[in-house]
């Protein structure tokens, strides 16, 4: 097979842990008779530099041509938040790329590994029974994309957001959900605030419509604030959860810091095409960038979860998420993931272990 992907590594870590994961890319293909062309794009802080803006035409046109996205991570260290450079990056690049290419399903897997239940903050008494959610969540609507404004003067100022979902955006999402649990466990969990919010109820009508297409596949509906304490006390329940997009922001970092590093964790964002983009969501990591201390787990799974879902390549992906596997079981670990007792390793060397063990 032949594929190409846009590389765009962006900030802080992006670069050395898109580093590993390309080596992992470039592995697989090797061993099963692949060939991977990756074109490399700029983005966030480093595209300013270049261009003066977070998410310029060109990475844009560079990603329209590829098969897929293999994104790093955008952002600048908190102390040089004041900066142009740096104001908005966040926003601008990833809100920019997410509707530049109608992401309208983002997936966030979160899955505690037997090997790191002494790294889940989450008592062993909790996940004994295992921990293995994905958050399904819709990116191109709510809050963040609704009406917006700021107005009045001191002591009056007043601030507006609208929230708005359409039944078609809904109903994108919520097949996707469903599709996503028929390949697991067959549960789905929507997590809404249908006594508050009329959003939250028109998603819980179109939501329970479409369940009837998925009889296989038990439904159940939570309000946020009982997820958000159901996913600390017994996380064990869910499966998949469909959710809007601001409740899936929160509740995707709530579930992200159970397998005990957010370097650990791959997501994929896919539009109606087909086409996707895999990012880490952990974020660029400035204090740590440069310093072989990244962890570049999180970025190698994004890799195994492109051959997944944009190649349709099974045995390559698993041949990654087993790699990974074996090497946390072999004791390896960067400093995020460390314990007692365990082989400390940097960037480098995670991406060495993983790759001898495909
Ligand atoms: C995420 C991030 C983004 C979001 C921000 C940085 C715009 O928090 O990918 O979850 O809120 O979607
Ligand atoms: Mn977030």
């Amino acid at each position: 097979m032949q594929k190409q992907i846009a590389v765009l590594p962006g900030d802080g870590i992006g670069e050395e842990v898109m580093l590993q994961a390309l080596r992992v890319l470039t592995e697989v293909g090797y061993k099963f008779g692949h060939e991977f062309s990756t074109t490399k794009a700029l983005i966030g802080g480093a595209a300013y530099d270049s261009y003066g803006v977070h998410f310029p035409n060109k990475t844009k046109e560079i990603c329209a041509k590829n098969d897929a996205i293999l994104f790093g991570s955008v952002g600048g260290p908190n102390s040089e938040r004041h900066l142009e450079k740096w104001k908005s990056c966040e926003v601008n690049a990833l809100l920019g790329i997410r509707k530049a290419f109608s992401f309208a399903a983002n997936f966030r897997p979160a899955k505690i590994y037997p090997a790191l239940l002494n790294s889940s903050p989450l008592k062993n008494s909790i996940i004994e029974k295992g921990v293995d959610v994905l958050i399904v969540r819709e990116l191109l609507g709510d809050l963040y994309f609704g009406d917006k404004w700021q107005k009045g003067e001191k002591p009056n100022r007043q601030a507006f957001d609208a929230c708005l979902y359409s039944e078609a955006q809904i109903a994108t999402v919520t097949h996707a959900a469903f599709a996503a649990a028929r390949k697991r466990r067959h549960k789905l969990t929507l997590v809404d605030k249908a006594n508050i919010l009329h959003t939250s109820k028109l998603w819980r009508e179109v939501v329970q419509e479409l369940a009837k297409e998925y009889s296989d596949v038990e439904l159940d509906c939570l309000f946020v604030d009982n997820c958000a304490m159901q996913l600390v006390l017994n996380p064990s329940q869910f499966d998949v959860i469909v959710t809007g997009n601001m409740f899936g922001d929160i509740i995707s970092d709530l579930a992200a810091v159970l397998p005990g590093s957010l370097g650990l964790l791959c997501s994929s964002s896919i539009n109606a095409d087909g086409f996707a983009l895999y990012e880490p969501p952990g974020g660029s990591a400035p204090d740590i960038a440069g310093k072989n201390l990244a962890n570049p787990i999180g970025q190698i799974l994004c890799v195994a979860m492109m051959l997944r879902h944009s190649f349709s390549l099974l045995n390559e992906a698993n041949a990654i998420e087993a790699a990974v596997e074996s090497t946390l079981n072999a004791g390896f670990r960067t400093g995020d993931i460390f314990t007692e007792g365990m082989r400390r390793v940097g960037t480098a060397e995670m991406g060495d272990e993983i790759l001898s063990r495909i």
